[in-house]
């Protein structure tokens, strides 16, 4: 027996790092997994991974950015499923740089990372809660990050959007609640995924924000194990909550260390 078995998933961003982690653990504690990226070659070779190890999973594209593309996920969760029980809203860009300093900052770019990381989060959460009470209620995880509660600096309009994340998790959990919705956020520190070649650029800087964190450096799967546990009814006293899963990032102070290493 897995502790999911029956629940359907939805995982957005799932062709890589944090989502993938998680869309396969989800499948591995008995979930129905509907996996989607807004590039299909990493969701369509999770897909294929989930279903290899005997889990079901199905691909549906969906970049999150767009409103009717989120309603089509949700759609797929009615129609292949007839249910949705939760909700990992993962999909996300850091933006390529560090020159994100608002007045360095294109506008252009702005709207990007807001419209992807904060917009898409709110869309996917729009379309998927009438299921979701249709289906007896579940669970939304959303990703903030620790930039929602420490900023590096640098990345603004990331901070901002993850800022967004952990608000709009709150302001929807009294209301989800009537529904038997759970809605809470997790805040990872820095994940050894693709996302952050371009924080660390380098060995010496990748090994000061391994420093950084008290349990160092973290996995994919580590976060995963506590997307499951969000999603499950071992969590069930938790919404609105905005869980600092960080490895130590924001429980001591980071700048010393990291100076060192150009990263002020
Ligand atoms: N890696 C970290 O250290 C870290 C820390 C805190 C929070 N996060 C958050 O975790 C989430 C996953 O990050 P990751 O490190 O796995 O990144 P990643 O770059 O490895 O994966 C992100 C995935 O999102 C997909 N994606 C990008 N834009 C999309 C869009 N418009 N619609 C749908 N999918 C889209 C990408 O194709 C990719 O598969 C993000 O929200 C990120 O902000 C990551």
């Amino acid at each position: 027996m897995g502790m999911l078995d029956g629940k359907i998933a939805i995982v957005t961003g799932a062709g890589s790092g944090l989502g993938r982690a998680s869309a396969v653990a989800l499948a591995a504690a008995g979930a129905s997994v509907i996996v989607s990226d807004a590039v299909d070659d990493g969701g369509v070779e999770t897909t294929v991974r989930i279903n290899d190890a005997g889990g079901i999973a199905v691909y549906q594209h969906c970049d999150v950015s767009i409103a009717a593309e989120c309603a089509a996920l949700v759609e797929i969760a009615r129609s292949e499923f007839g249910a949705l029980h939760i909700l990992h809203n993962n999909a996300g860009v850091a933006w390529p740089g560090r020159d994100n300093f608002a007045p360095d900052m294109d506008p252009a770019v702005w709207d990007k990372v807001i419209s992807i990381n904060l917009s898409g989060t709110f869309y996917c959460c729009h379309y998927a809660v009438p299921l979701m009470a249709a289906s007896g209620g579940g669970s939304i995880i959303n990703t903030a990050s620790s930039m929602a509660h420490t900023p590096l600096g640098g990345l603004d309009g990331y901070a901002a959007s993850k800022g967004g994340v952990a608000l709009l998790t709150k302001s929807m959990s009294p209301n989800a609640g009537r529904l038997k919705i759970r809605v809470n956020a997790i805040s990872p520190g820095y994940v050894d995924t693709p996302m952050n070649e371009m924080i660390w650029g380098n060995d010496d800087v990748k090994h000061a924000f391994n420093l950084g964190h008290a349990t160092g450096l973290q996995s994919s799967d580590e976060i995963a194990d506590l997307v499951v546990f969000l999603a499950s009814d071992h969590s069930r006293s938790l919404t609105g909550a905005v869980l600092n899963c960080d490895g130590g990032w924001t429980a001591f102070k980071q700048p010393d260390l990291l100076r060192g290493f150009g990263v002020e």
